[in-house]
């Protein structure tokens, strides 16, 4: 499988590309960067350490490399400043992506293809993707909430002092401000989470919040996020590589899941070989559900100003 990283230069895409290449599953890894020197800077590092991770082709360039790519994951994007909402970034992110986007359909893509958004606010450009792209909807999806998801897993850990692979909890909706904790399936070893000694709603909400603020708390730390949100989108594309169906809450185009519509959002979503497999609408808490609608409340008002600006463009 050839996976293409269009940003493949800066944090975000050389982490993805690192995480990629530690995992051993995908073939052919394709920095695509505006930056060539940085992109060939990136591919020459990695290549150094292939005799010790697995045999894979390492490239770099241009869009040349997007006609054969089995996955082509976008992370090209501005990056947030410290106090700025992902929402804020939207217009100055906006006319790059749909730029980038004109140029993958320039470029041909295989009838396969899976495109995978990370670029943010991950949401609103998912959306677009899939609206702009001419590939079957289930095709076009972005990380989403997948970042946030292991981000909380991780704080909740550490503060329960619990391994991390052993807590399980799940971040839905927005990848932003209106996220939504689904505290009803939390657990830890197969435990209810809330059952925990240690336990408190204070806690909970204090967690929950610091999970929110993660992005911004890296931004502030150094600079942006890097080596998570590398391991979480390996985590999405080896679903899509093995074909593992692992259900994740990445972005997507909703059409009813959860009474959900014309809005993309993360959702509990089966991720194979063809990308979007299904969305699981399993139970929630009312005050979850209602987290989430609002979400696409949020989202769909966002997304309405976008469209406009994008139509008179
Ligand atoms: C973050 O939350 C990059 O949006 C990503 O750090």
């Amino acid at each position: 499988m050839k996976v293409s990283i269009i940003g493949g230069g800066g944090l975000v895409g050389s982490s993805t590309a690192f995480a990629l290449q530690c995992g051993g599953v995908v073939r052919q890894i394709a920095l695509l960067d505006v930056n060539q020197e940085l992109a060939e800077g990136q591919a020459l590092d990695l290549l150094h350490g292939t005799p010790s991770t697995a045999d894979q082709v390492i490239q770099f360039g241009g869009y040349e490399h997007v006609p054969d790519s089995d996955v082509i994951c976008i992370t090209a994007g501005l990056r947030r400043k410290p106090d700025e909402s992902r929402l804020d970034l939207i217009n100055r992110n906006t006319d790059l992506f749909v730029s980038i986007l004109d140029s993958v359909v320039q470029a041909g893509v295989k009838s396969s293809a899976i495109v995978f958004v990370v670029s943010n606010p991950v949401d609103i450009l998912t959306y677009l993707a899939a609206d702009r792209l001419g590939l079957p909807e289930n095709q076009v999806f972005g990380l989403g909430t997948q970042l946030d998801t292991i981000r909380f897993r991780s704080l909740l850990a550490k503060e329960l002092e619990v391994p991390a692979t052993q807590l399980s909890a799940l971040i839905l909706g927005e990848h932003g401000d209106s996220m939504v904790p689904v505290w009803s399936s939390a657990t830890v070893a197969g435990l209810p989470l809330d059952k925990h000694p240690q336990w408190t709603s204070a806690l909970a909400s204090q967690l929950f919040t610091r999970t929110r603020g993660s992005g911004a708390e890296v931004i502030k730390k150094k600079g942006g996020a890097g080596f998570a949100v590398g391991i979480a989108i390996r985590d999405v594309i080896h679903s899509i590589a093995l074909d593992q169906d692992r259900i994740l809450p990445v972005s997507s185009v909703q059409r009813g899941c959860y009474g959900i519509r014309d809005v993309a959002l993360s959702v509990p979503t089966v991720v194979g070989r063809a990308g979007v497999v299904d969305r699981l609408e399993f139970d929630l808490w009312p005050k979850e559900l209602q987290g989430l609608r609002n979400s696409g409340n949020v989202l769909r008002q966002t997304l309405e100003t976008v469209l406009r600006r994008v139509a008179d463009a």
